[in-house]
């Protein structure tokens, strides 16, 4: 990556530690927020990375640390399909940590991307954004913390290379039809996702490798790579890697397992 934007990146021995430490961050954050009175509102991904850190909140040794009344959950994408299907990331994260923490059902805020207009469900899914974070009349609304995963093509959050999407500047939430999934995904967008407070790209495994190292130390292409398009405005932007994902880059540096 290039220009003033810092970008640290930590390397742990495997997914079991990146996840700890995922969720340790995860419970930090939260009280800090919520001491100012405000709400503490996450966004997550779906796919197989997170899943491990969703259940470490779960656990004893995290879940009793949150205020869970004062966090808002949020999806950062979703695959249109029922809630209860297979590759709902919505069920994913229900599975993992929804079904077992006690998080009000009010403070859950899930893209209905079941419906039968993908537009729609955009549109529902901005509202929603809106009125629980209201931002100020011709703003942004502030997410604290994101975690976002990269595929092995570069997308991140459903951000696909080469898609309609990746050009949105205005809308919050997009409806992105993906040619090589002939699929549509709901997912929020480059200007909603860079206005947020703090960045976690969480990334495992060596299928990843050679596509980190182009995003991180390759030329600027976010059409090709569009998880280089993620450069948070006014927000910390950090990459949690395990050793096989960080395999190939040069600059190892901030190793933490
Ligand atoms: C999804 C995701 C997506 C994911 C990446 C990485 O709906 O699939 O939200 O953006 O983060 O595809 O997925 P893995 O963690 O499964 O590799």
């Amino acid at each position: 990556m290039t220009d003033m934007m810092e970008v640290s990146v930590h390397t742990f021995a495997n997914l079991e530690e990146l996840s700890h430490a995922a969720a340790a961050r995860f419970v930090e954050r939260c009280p800090e927020r919520a001491e100012k009175g405000s709400v503490f509102a996450a966004a997550l991904s779906g796919g197989s990375t997170p899943r491990r850190l969703y259940e470490l909140l779960g656990e004893p040794r995290f879940s009793p640390r949150m205020a869970w009344d004062r966090v808002h959950l949020f999806q950062v994408d979703e695959r249109c399909v029922p809630p209860d299907h297979a590759e709902s990331n919505y069920r994913m994260i229900r599975e993992s940590l929804l079904d077992r923490v006690g998080i009000p059902s009010a403070n859950v805020h899930r893209i209905q991307a079941e419906l039968p207009d993908p537009e729609n469900a955009a549109e529902l899914y901005t509202r929603e954004l809106g009125r629980v974070l209201r931002p100020p009349r011709g703003e942004l609304p502030r997410l604290d913390l994101v975690f976002l995963g990269m595929g092995p093509d570069g997308h991140t959050a459903s951000l696909f290379p080469g898609s309609s999407a990746l050009a949105e500047r205005a809308k919050w939430v997009s409806a992105n039809f993906v040619e090589k999934l002939r699929a549509n995904r709901i997912t929020l967008t480059y200007p909603v996702l860079n206005a947020a407070r703090e960045i976690i790209f969480l990334v495992a495994g060596e299928e990843k490798a050679e596509t980190l190292r182009r995003v991180l130390e390759g030329p600027q292409e976010p059409e090709r790579l569009p998880a280089q398009g993620i450069r948070p405005v006014d927000g910390r932007l950090e990459w949690f890697l395990d050793t096989a994902a960080a395999a190939r880059l040069k600059l190892r540096a901030g190793s933490s397992g």
